[in-house]
């Protein structure tokens, strides 16, 4: 590695590793296939909004190899750098992988352990510890309380003697451990794809925004809505949802108050009055996906958007950006302002999930 160029640790769902390297243009060091991480150098900056295949971004600063059961406290110290002098938090993280679940046990016992040396030795901040942020389940809004502008020192481990030293910037990068955002099943939601759009809420909206965009009464449609997990998650959150599809809508969302089922075809559908959201989970060529959303937000039928884009087998990276830059064209001819943010979310398989919000003048 050429020392005097940054080295980039970045997460990402396993067998994605080259669609990071192509979005981020670094030079790659380290891509093994399904591993759920790589290693590049060679950016002085990445921004962590504009990598749709990065779960997070961290500053890579050194590594400890072989490491030992009996000690493995004094070589990680040794490695973690003189500065900054203090941190945040200390997070340990491990790949999303299956071997990465087995390591994640070690993980939580040895945290406490580490924790308390870094106390100590005043390289850490005296808030409440990740694990407990974690346990509350609401990291982003209680990380943002304590932080301030401190990094937070992420040590990874590829495998159990093998650590990874880095750091994240608080204002570039997520807030979440091991960068998947948590969010939790409603007993009652008719399909996991709840889960999908409730972590997309929790990825792109911070707590301020979900209060201001997302109250009760608020209007929405749903474009592909059966069997009704997206339209749950919005009905759970007080909106009136249009859910717009052919299929049958299953379970509690079938016969609730706040959802009007429309069997009718998504691409035509249009509303009455403008909506609040638009989101769409219709599976479907992704230029065409994103001519649909155009259209809304150039005819002023929706505030905000969140909609998915299926990616061929073949060449991700193209395709999801051929489909943001058709939207970022039409909206720009159009003088509509806006921002576009696109990431592979953790209950993500084949797609990415976009969020596009009309900006006030
Ligand atoms: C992946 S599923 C949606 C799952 C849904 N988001 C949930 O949370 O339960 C895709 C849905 O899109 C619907 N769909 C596909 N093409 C459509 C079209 N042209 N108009 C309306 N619905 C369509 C399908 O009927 C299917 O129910």
């Amino acid at each position: 590695m050429d020392n005097t160029l940054p080295s980039w640790l970045i997460y990402c769902r396993p067998g994605f590793e080259n669609d990071c390297v192509e979005e981020t243009q670094a030079k790659p060091i380290e891509t093994d296939k399904d591993s759920g991480y790589v290693v590049l150098q060679g950016k002085p900056r990445l921004a962590y909004s504009q990598l749709a295949f990065a779960r997070q971004l961290l500053r890579l600063h050194g590594e400890v190899n072989d490491l030992q059961e009996r000690d493995r406290i004094t070589p990680l110290l040794a490695a973690i750098p003189a500065m900054p002098a203090k941190f945040s938090a200390l997070y340990l993280e491990v790949p999303d992988t299956n071997d990465g679940k087995t390591l994640s046990g070690f993980t939580r016992r040895f945290q406490p352990l580490l924790e308390e040396v870094l106390r100590e030795q005043g390289r850490l901040d005296d808030a409440p510890p990740v694990g407990a942020a974690l346990a509350a389940n609401s990291l982003r809004q209680q990380a943002g309380s304590y932080t301030e502008n401190l990094p937070r020192l992420h040590i990874f481990f590829p495998n159990q003697s093998r650590a990874l030293i880095c750091t994240s910037d608080p204002h570039n990068s997520s807030a979440a451990l091991n960068g998947i955002q948590r969010v939790s099943m409603n007993g009652d939601a008719p399909s996991r794809s709840y889960l999908k759009l409730a972590e997309a809420f929790e990825v792109f909206l911070d707590a301020k925004e979900q209060a201001q965009f997302l109250k009760p009464n608020m209007t929405a449609v749903d474009l592909g809505a059966a069997p009704g997990g997206w339209t749950w998650q919005l009905a759970q959150r007080g909106l009136k949802v249009f859910a717009v599809d052919n299929g049958p809508l299953k379970g509690a969302a079938a016969t609730h108050p706040n959802i009007k089922h429309l069997r009718q075809d998504g691409f035509k559908f249009r509303p009455q009055r403008p909506v609040d959201w638009l989101v769409c989970d219709m599976v479907e060529q992704p230029q065409r996906v994103a001519e649909l959303m155009t259209e809304w937000f150039v005819g002023g039928l929706t505030m905000h958007a969140i909609f998915n884009l299926k990616l061929p087998m073949k060449k991700h990276v193209a395709a999801m950006q051929e489909a943001l830059n058709r939207i970022r064209t039409a909206l720009n001819n159009k003088g509509v302002r806006y921002t576009l943010q696109a990431k592979q979310l953790y209950h993500d398989r084949e797609e990415v999930t976009v969020y596009l919000t009309r900006v006030k003048k």
